[in-house]
């Protein structure tokens, strides 16, 4: 079920789709005998330095797909020198990865309906020196993943049948997980008031997201954080002009992954329209179909001042722990080390639309 929720879009999966196909309508446009030595992928995102321009997005439960997984992912980014982005809806809490790593995460904000948890939450954050609040825009609704209406989705799984039959085939995944306290959503359970159990995400969100969420909101939120702060969730110029008056420090292009809005525009396509609108006011960030270095690559040439991996580097987690996510980001690096030589340059800053070989009508005005 964790595997079926990590790979799931929202109903037909069209958003899910074209996020990665769109991709591959972008061409680089090769260059040679450009002295290509002293090449260095590392830049920075909202100020700060990293070894290439993706962060790990926030990913819910990604400590059900390795027991501890958010700590090893943490760990993971830490020592390649990536932002890791803790999920409000993450298995480990802010305090337990806080407690495992040694330099400042992200954290992921979800606006619930509760006040005091909302202030209390990032209050957390702040204690735990969180160096970004990425605040989630587009999912104060859950959008509809089929899988996992049909798997029961719960951290941790219900002790049904079928749950049953399926554990007995990943010993390995039992014994980490029999080997930790951490099975549930820690940022949560204990810290809202009369909640005991919020093992369903489905129930939970449907519950207890704030569905007033609106940009005064926003604005609270921001004074009440006082950092570096990151809206994520935008696709829409207008939204993007909205979201550069709040005084945040940069937006994510996003359409979740996909799991949102099915049918909404991919992300990378939605990207020039949002640089015209607003990229010489805030930094813009893009998530949503990034696989790989040279997608990540294509974005920044396209204005995007970092990405964010999600499916990607949870697939290594999956399979290996912490080493799976340094694995996946060492692949990435690799791709776009060659890829950026290839074409000529030697950082990503100096990555541009000159690079690029665009369809006649792609990222066309979507004003
Ligand atoms: C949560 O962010 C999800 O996409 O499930």
């Amino acid at each position: 079920m964790f595997r079926d929720y990590t790979e799931s879009g929202s109903w037909t999966e069209q958003t899910l789709i074209e996020n990665s196909a769109d991709f591959s309508e972008i061409h680089f446009r090769q260059r040679v005998a450009v002295d290509m030595s002293g090449r260095s992928t590392a830049t920075q995102m909202i100020g700060q330095d990293v070894s290439i321009p993706v962060a790990l997005a926030p990913v819910g439960m990604a400590g059900m797909q390795s027991a501890d997984g958010e700590i090893k992912a943490a760990k993971a980014a830490e020592r390649f020198g990536v932002p890791f982005t803790l999920s409000t809806m993450s298995i480990c809490s802010i305090e337990d990865v806080a407690a495992e790593t040694r330099k400042s995460f992200w954290f992921q904000l979800y606006v619930l309906k509760d006040e005091e948890f909302v202030e209390s939450i990032i209050q957390r954050a702040k204690d735990a020196k969180c160096s970004a609040l990425v605040l989630t825009l587009d999912l104060q609704i859950l959008g509809q993943r089929h899988q996992d209406i049909k798997n029961g989705l719960s951290a941790p799984p219900a002790p049904t049948f079928a749950n049953m039959v399926d554990l007995a085939t990943r010993i390995r995944w039992c014994l980490g997980m029999l080997g930790t306290r951490r099975r549930t959503f820690r940022n949560i359970v204990g810290h809202v008031k009369d909640v005991t159990d919020a093992s369903s995400l489905v129930k939970w969100t449907t519950g207890h997201f704030e569905p007033r969420l609106d940009w005064a909101q926003v604005r609270k939120i921001r004074d009440m954080w006082g950092g570096p702060l990151i809206l994520k969730g935008i696709l829409h110029p207008e939204d993007a002009r909205r979201a550069a008056d709040t005084g945040a420090d940069a937006i994510i292009v996003s359409n979740h992954g996909g799991r949102q809005l099915d049918g909404a525009i991919s992300s990378i396509r939605m990207l020039p329209s949002i640089v015209e609108a607003v990229g010489d006011q805030i930094e813009i960030h893009l998530d949503s179909g990034i696989r790989s270095g040279q997608d990540a690559l294509k974005a920044i040439a396209l204005g995007a001042k970092g990405t964010y991996i999600g499916r990607a580097y949870i697939y290594g987690l999956g399979a290996l722990g912490e080493a799976g996510v340094t694995s996946a980001l060492e692949v990435i690096q690799k791709e776009m080390d060659i890829t950026m030589a290839l074409c000529g340059e030697k950082s990503p800053d100096d990555m541009s639309r000159e690079n690029l070989l665009l369809p006649k009508e792609f990222g066309a005005d979507f004003s």
